[in-house]
C-alpha cells in the first residue's frame, strides 16, 4: 500500500484521489504549479495531507531554484503565495508552508529535511491520536455493552493524511480492539469523499460499514441508530469552534439534540490561535458545477445556478470532545 503523499528524493509522489475508487494512480509532481493544480482539484486533499503538501511544495520550489541558480528566498516566497491561495479553510496548509519556510536560513537541505520530518511526524501524530481516541471509545463501549455504531462524515482516513487517518484512524484502532459494530459513512455531497474514498478505505481495512445519504444522517442519529459521531477538522478557532466539511454542522445539531457524543479528531496543527472564533474562519466556495452535476453527469437544468460552500462551522458548545495526539479536550 502506497502512502497518500511522499517524497522520492526529488519530487512529490501522491495518489490521485480524483481517480479513486476506480483507479489507483500515482502522480509524480515536480513543480509548484502542478502541485497547486493537484490541490485545487482535490487530487491531494484532507487537512493533514495538505499540511504535508504545503511543506513539500516549499521543498520543491527551493530545490528547483537551487538547480536553476535563482534566488532561493524569492522562490520560496512565490511558492508560499501560490500554494496558500489554493484552499483557504484548512489551516494545516499554511502551517506546513510556514514550517518549511522557517528552515530557509539554514539552507536548502534544511528546508527539504524539515518537510520530510513533517511528513514522518504526521504518521506518528495520527498513530497517537488514534490510540487516544480508541481509549475514549473503549470506555463508551463498556458502558454501551455492545460494539459501537459509529457515524462519520467526509474522508478522514489515510487518504486525508500520510499513512493513518484522524477520525478514521480512531475507528481503525477501535475496530482492532473489537469495539466497532458498524460504521455509517455519509456519502458527502457534492464530491462524494464518503462514498468514493471512505468506503474504499473501510473495505480495504475489513471494517463493516454502510453508506448513508447526507440527508439521512440527522434522523438516524435522532432514532437511536448511532452511538457516537466522529469527524475530522480543517481548522479549530481559538474558542474551539470547528470548521469541517459541509454537512458536519447538521450532524452536530442532531447529536446534541439526541444526547449522542460528537467527537472531533484533529492534530494540534489544526488549531489556529490567530483566528478568534468560527465566524472568522474563511469558508471556501467551490465551483457551481460540482453541485449542478453528479460526478461528470449534469443533472440540473441548463441555466440553473448553485451555491457551493465546501465547509461549515460547528460551534464549540456542540462538540463533546476534541481528541488530538496530545490531549482530550472535553466540553467545559
Ligand atoms: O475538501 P476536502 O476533501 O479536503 O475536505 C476534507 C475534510 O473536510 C476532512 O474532514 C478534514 O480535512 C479532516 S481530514 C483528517
Amino acid at each position: 500500500v502506497h502512502r497518500t503523499i511522499d517524497w522520492d528524493g526529488e519530487a512529490i509522489v501522491a495518489i490521485d484521489q480524483t481517480r479513486l475508487p476506480a483507479e489507483e494512480r500515482l502522480l509524480r509532481i515536480e513543480d509548484v504549479a502542478t502541485l497547486a493544480e493537484a490541490i485545487r482539484s482535490l487530487r491531494i486533499r484532507g487537512a493533514p495531507a495538505l499540511g504535508v503538501a504545503g511543506a513539500l511544495g516549499i521543498a520543491l520550489a527551493v530545490r528547483n531554484a537551487q538547480r536553476e541558480g535563482t534566488d532561493l528566498r524569492a522562490a520560496a516566497d512565490k511558492a508560499a503565495a501560490i500554494l496558500a491561495a489554493t484552499r483557504p479553510t484548512a489551516v494545516n496548509l499554511r502551517w506546513g508552508i510556514d514550517q518549511a519556510r522557517g528552515a530557509l536560513d539554514a539552507g536548502p537541505d534544511a528546508v527539504v529535511n524539515s518537510a520530510i520530518s513533517l511528513l514522518e511526524a504526521d504518521v506518528r501524530t495520527n498513530r497517537q491520536l488514534a490510540e487516544r481516541g480508541a481509549d475514549w471509545l473503549d470506555a463508551m463501549r463498556a458502558r454501551a455493552q455492545h460494539p459501537l455504531r459509529i457515524l462519520t462524515h467526509c474522508n478522514t482516513g489515510a487518504l486525508a493524511c500520510v499513512e493513518i487517518g484522524t477520525a478514521l484512524g480512531i475507528i481503525q484502532v477501535a475496530h482492532s480492539r473489537g469495539a466497532v459494530g458498524e460504521v455509517l459513512a455519509t456519502e458527502t455531497r457534492p464530491l462524494l469523499q464518503g462514498s468514493r474514498l471512505t468506503a474504499w478505505e473501510l473495505q480495504r481495512l475489513g471494517i463493516p460499514f454502510r453508506l448513508v445519504g447526507d440527508g439521512a444522517a440527522p434522523s438516524l442519529i435522532d432514532r437511536g441508530r448511532v452511538d457516537v459521531v466522529i469527524v475530522g477538522a480543517d481548522r479549530i478557532a481559538a474558542n474551539r469552534d470547528v470548521a469541517n466539511k459541509i454537512g458536519t454542522y447538521p450532524l452536530a445539531l442532531a447529536a446534541h439534540a439526541a444526547d449522542v457524543p460528537f467527537l472531533v479528531a484533529a492534530p494540534e496543527s489544526t488549531f489556529d490561535s490567530a483566528t478568534p472564533s468560527g465566524d472568522d474562519i474563511p469558508i471556501e466556495e467551490r465551483a457551481e458545477a460540482e453541485v449542478l452535476s453528479f460526478g461528470s453527469a449534469r443533472v440540473a437544468p441548463e441555466g440553473a445556478h448553485a451555491l457551493n460552500p465546501a465547509f461549515d462551522v460547528t460551534p464549540s458548545e456542540l462538540v463533546t470532545a476534541i481528541i488530538t495526539e496530545a490531549r482530550v479536550i472535553e466540553r467545559g
